[in-house]
């Protein structure tokens, strides 16, 4: 019995030095048991499809070792020429994932050609390639190509394998996901795969709804839904209408191909028709995942639009006659039954004109595919202990919301601990991301507290945000209870 309780403290002893010595030099915050990025439970309409939508391949099942390395990797600013990008500079959890800017900055100042793309559920877009163009058929293929561009991070795969060879902490990891601690360009795109993979969450007030439905939520109305918010729905999936479903596809509206929605008359950007060469195609863009939305501005390739009600204004009497529009968007053809399986590739685009009651509520339905584990979770946040790839967290030391969880009653305090006087601002949103209360704040060195009046008057989660001036430092999740 002792000499058990003995080995067990060796070992223990040992294990520790092992994290001592694994995060000496760059400091790394990694749980010492991996979180969980391969056993997610699916919903059942998800399961059922599963063979038809999943893109893991057999050659990369996703461990919770491998996405782990393929955190590190995400957030790590030295896959950039310069050591100030890392792929979480464009893609920002906080924003599901994508940039507020309409073009990001790459490592040299130059920006993007389009605008940052969210990443959620992209394990299930099977039956289209990445980028807005489609250019990159696998995600392997895919995450080794922002490194290499020259307006991304600018690196070639030689400097990439050098870098990361020479970074102490990576060699534990790669032993944990590979088996041994040799550093190839391949296992890095495998990483980088994993943990974009592993990017899932079924919480979004629709997906709940839809989960507790008996039948089909294209039909019947969501319990949890409001009158205002089962409208919005209806009309996604009016065949006549909207017809957003019809490219929208399924409960977690995946990319589903590429599609013309015809935004312009001539593009300046032909997408898909200039990636592969085909005239056809011109003006083609990734059908992009609707998961999140609100927080995604700004939208379509080139964020031309800011607002979601700018996007429905669009869809509603906009749609321009290019050549290319997709039949969906077209006028239906006289006598027919299922505008989906007849669609007029000839005929003029649809006016659909929505009332402003109409407009008001399919906005009010895309806010409910608002889910905030994704963008909140540690599993996905930067694992790095001094935010490497975001200078401007360094004045906030720490903060703390109390209490936590939150009685609806009860008085919100935020306790901010700062290095040094800056002006910052507390934001807080409902769940489905609805901006709730905003206040400026100046920061003395030091400990601060905020109160916040009470606005909490439903139970669930609320998200709080700190920025320093405009820039978002860091979110918590908060539960409110009755
Ligand atoms: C400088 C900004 C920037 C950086 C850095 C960056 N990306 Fe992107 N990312 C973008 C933009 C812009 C697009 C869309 C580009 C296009 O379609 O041509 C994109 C698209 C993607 C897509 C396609 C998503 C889809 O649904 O098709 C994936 C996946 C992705 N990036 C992953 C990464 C990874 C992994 C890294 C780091 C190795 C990274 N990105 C670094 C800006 C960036
Ligand atoms: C014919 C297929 C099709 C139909 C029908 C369709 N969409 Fe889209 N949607 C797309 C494509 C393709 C894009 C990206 C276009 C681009 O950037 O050029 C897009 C972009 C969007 C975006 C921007 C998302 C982002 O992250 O940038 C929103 C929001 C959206 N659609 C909502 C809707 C709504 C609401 C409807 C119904 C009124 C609808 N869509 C109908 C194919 C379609």
């Amino acid at each position: 019995m002792r000499l058990k309780a003995i080995v067990i403290l060796a070992s223990l002893i040992v294990l520790c030095s092992f994290m001592t010595q694994r995060l000496q030099g760059d400091c790394l915050n990694l749980p010492s048991t991996p979180y969980n990025y391969s056993n997610i439970i699916f919903p059942s309409d998800i399961v059922n499809n599963l063979s038809e939508m999943d893109n893991m391949p057999a050659n990369n099942r996703t461990t919770d070792e491998g996405a782990t390395l393929g955190r590190v990797l995400f957030y790590d600013v030295e896959l950039s020429k310069n050591r100030k990008i890392s792929c979480a500079s464009c893609h920002q959890q906080q924003f599901a994932f994508t940039d507020t800017a309409r073009f990001s900055v790459g490592f040299d100042g130059q920006l993007t050609h389009r605008n940052s793309m969210s990443l959620a559920h992209a394990r299930f877009q099977k039956d289209s390639a990445f980028f807005w163009d489609n250019r990159a058929r696998t995600l392997e293929i895919q995450t080794l190509m922002p490194i290499q561009s020259n307006v991304e991070m600018g690196l070639t795969l030689d400097t990439l394998v050098a870098r990361v060879t020479a970074k102490s902490y990576y060699a534990p990891l790669f032993r944990a996901a590979f088996g041994s601690t040799t550093v190839t360009s391949l296992r890095i795109s495998q990483a980088l795969a994993q943990f974009i993979r592993s990017m899932n969450t079924f919480g979004s007030r629709y997906r709940i709804g839809v989960n507790t439905t008996n039948g089909n939520p294209s039909i019947v109305p969501l319990v949890n839904l409001t009158a205002e918010e089962n409208l919005g729905k209806d009309l996604f999936m009016d065949e006549r209408r909207g017809n957003c479903q019809a490219c929208h596809t399924r409960n977690i509206f995946v990319p589903q191909g590429s599609k013309n929605i015809g935004l312009d008359l001539v593009y300046a950007d032909n997408g898909v028709g200039a990636a592969f060469n085909i005239s056809r195609k011109n003006g083609e863009f990734s059908v992009p995942s609707l998961i999140n939305v609100v927080m995604t501005a700004p939208y379509m390739h080139d964020g031309r639009y800011k607002t979601l009600e700018q996007v429905v204004n669009f869809y509603s009497d906009s749609i321009k006659p290019h050549p290319n529009l997709d039949g969906f968007l077209r006028e239906i053809l006289p006598g027919t039954i299922d505008p989906n399986n007849n669609t007029c590739d000839t005929c003029p685009p649809r006016i659909i004109r929505y009332t402003e009651t109409e407009k008001r509520a399919l906005v009010a339905f895309l806010r409910t595919m608002t889910d905030t584990l994704l963008t909140t979770d540690a599993r996905w946040s930067d694992p790095f202990c001094t935010p490497s790839s975001n200078p401007q967290l360094e004045p906030i030391l720490g903060w703390g919301i109390y209490p936590s969880p939150l009685k609806r009653e009860a008085t919100l305090t935020i306790k901010l601990i700062a290095g040094q006087s800056f002006p910052a601002g507390i934001s807080i949103y409902s769940s489905e991301g609805r901006l709730l209360f905003h206040r400026n704040y100046s920061m003395r060195a030091g400990s601060n507290f905020m109160s916040v009046p009470n606005l909490f008057h439903t139970t669930g989660t609320y998200l709080v945000q700190v920025t320093r001036g405009s820039k978002p430092v860091g979110a918590k999740q908060l539960l409110v209870i009755d």
